[in-house]
């Protein structure tokens, strides 16, 4: 049993655990619509711990920060990934995420994920990542050509095509057209199929059923396998010198063995990215622009920054450091829509933090998006304010600057996650989001159409339930 005494002056004995009542089947629809927002309710409710009674075991919402960075960063080890979710199924049927990802980063735990996170880690540098900025801008230039003024769209499936092509693009270094590109998307369909269904009660068994949908993820995959494989035995046959990740990712040694990736873990990798990679970003785009189109003056600002800065250029990488507003409305909208909206752990020991008793095997939930939402440090935590992320913009307001304030709990802000799980591809995805946002700005803004989005799906990321339409105005 680990026992950490992380602030003797607030000891919470473990009896003092709230547990929510329980739930009126009339509650039960209004919470499957919107679980992110029953967690948080849970929170303000009842304090920072929650003991969450789920079947055979409990889950616990941990929003303490000090038991937050001990779980994910400190005491890390005495912790993993949801295994059931994430890692390996309790059958050899095994998760649907793992028959997609296999023992990638996300998914895998332990000793071979500490391994494959420290030879793959380089390839993420800043460096490096900045070489795609110019891919990432005409991608999104190039995307922008789909948009007919004043003809409404599926915004958030085109959020998500968008993502698909900037991510496969920097990947494999297959354009938006390309046939590769065409098969890896129809290989993956937005809303539905088998990979939602593995979190349902019963979806283990759906997922054994001669189902349509079952056939046609398991035709999906094989797709993808055989491109991802294909490119690995064309750039193993190639000169080698190709910038793209995958080529990168080929040429990984292990600094004590000599090793390299063998086919199948770089399978495993460049599959992650893909899905880690645009299933995340096209979801952060499409709730930055709706809270664009809900927010004018916001709007209006970004643009005057983004005439004064690019003017009628495309932007780049050297640009970023003077589009401050613009990387002030991401990073705000990451905040309150934070596409990972929990982090999920199961304990693999019994576990005590400031006299918090939590059983092993317990899950261990740490929401971003409750976190973000704490009235202590985010003031008026439901309002779309850039200026929290911008110090010395103005004096009178008191929410300017706020969010880089010295003294801050660090994880107040945890978008990316922290600790030794943290986002591999944290830079990557601010640079290409910012980017993407200042290149499709340029020349359009979006009016939503309809009311807020109150369903969100939140199996996997959060995104708006049923797509969210949008209608696009050229504005210069
Ligand atoms: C706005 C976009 C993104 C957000 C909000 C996001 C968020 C996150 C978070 C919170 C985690 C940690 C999960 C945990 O602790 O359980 C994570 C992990 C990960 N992300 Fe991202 N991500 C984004 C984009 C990307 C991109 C673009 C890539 C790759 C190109 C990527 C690759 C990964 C990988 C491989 C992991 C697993 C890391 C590990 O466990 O070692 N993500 N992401």
């Amino acid at each position: 049993m680990t026992d950490v005494q992380l602030n003797p002056e607030s000891p919470a004995p473990t009896e003092s655990i709230p547990v929510p009542g329980p739930l009126r089947l009339r509650d039960m629809r209004d919470i499957t619509r919107n679980i992110p927002r029953y967690l948080s309710a849970l929170r303000d409710q009842h304090g920072p711990l929650v003991r969450v009674p789920m079947g055979k075991s409990d889950a616990f919402l941990v929003s303490d920060f000090d038991v937050v960075q001990d779980v994910i960063i400190a005491s890390s080890r005495r912790f993993d990934k949801d295994a059931e979710k994430t890692g390996p199924g309790p059958d050899d049927w095994g998760s649907s995420l793992e028959r997609v990802l296999g023992k990638g980063l996300v998914t895998s735990v332990g000793t071979y994920h500490r391994r494959q996170r420290r030879l793959i880690q380089p390839v993420f540098h800043r460096r490096r990542i900045a070489g795609y900025g110019t891919a990432f801008a005409s991608i999104a230039d190039e995307f922008s050509g789909t948009f007919r003024d004043g003809v409404r769209l599926n915004f958030h499936e085109s959020m998500y095509e968008l993502a698909l092509g900037m991510v496969t693009r920097t990947l494999f270094d297959v354009s938006l057209e390309s046939e590769a590109a065409e098969s890896i998307r129809s290989a993956f369909p937005r809303e539905g199929g088998p990979l939602r269904w593995e979190l349902s009660p019963i979806g283990k068994v759906l997922l054994r059923l001669p189902l349509p949908a079952n056939r046609k993820f398991k035709r999906g995959l094989k797709t993808v396998d055989d491109i991802v494989y294909g490119m690995i035995d064309e750039r193993r046959q190639g000169p080698g010198d190709g910038d793209d990740l995958l080529s990168v990712l080929l040429h990984v040694t292990d600094a004590d063995t000599g090793e390299h990736l063998t086919d199948e873990e770089l399978r495993d990798e460049a599959m992650t990215l893909l899905m880690a990679g645009h299933e995340t970003s096209s979801g952060s785009l499409t709730w930055t622009y709706y809270l664009l189109g809900t927010n004018p003056e916001i709007r209006e600002k970004m643009h005057a920054e983004l005439d004064e800065v690019l003017g009628d250029r495309l932007p780049t990488v050297e640009d970023l450091p003077r589009l401050t507003y613009t990387d002030a409305v991401y990073s705000e909208a990451l905040r309150l829509f934070p596409p990972a909206w929990v982090l999920v752990r199961r304990a693999l020991e019994d576990y005590t933090a400031n006299g918090y008793h939590i059983p092993r095997n317990s899950a261990v939930m740490v929401s971003p998006f409750v976190l973000h939402r704490d009235k202590t440090w985010w003031p008026e935590p439901e309002r779309f304010a850039p200026q929290r992320f911008l110090e010395g913009t103005d004096d009178a307001d008191p929410l300017a600057g706020h969010a880089r304030a010295q003294g801050r709990p660090k994880l107040a802000y945890l978008p990316f996650g922290a600790g030794p799980r943290q986002c591999i591809g944290n830079v990557f995805a601010q640079m290409e989001g910012v980017l993407a946002l200042a290149t499709l700005s340029r020349h359009w803004e979006f009016e939503p159409v309809g009311d807020a989005p109150d369903r969100v799906a939140s199996d996997f990321t959060l995104q708006p339930r049923g797509g969210l339409d949008m209608i696009p105005h050229r504005r210069r």
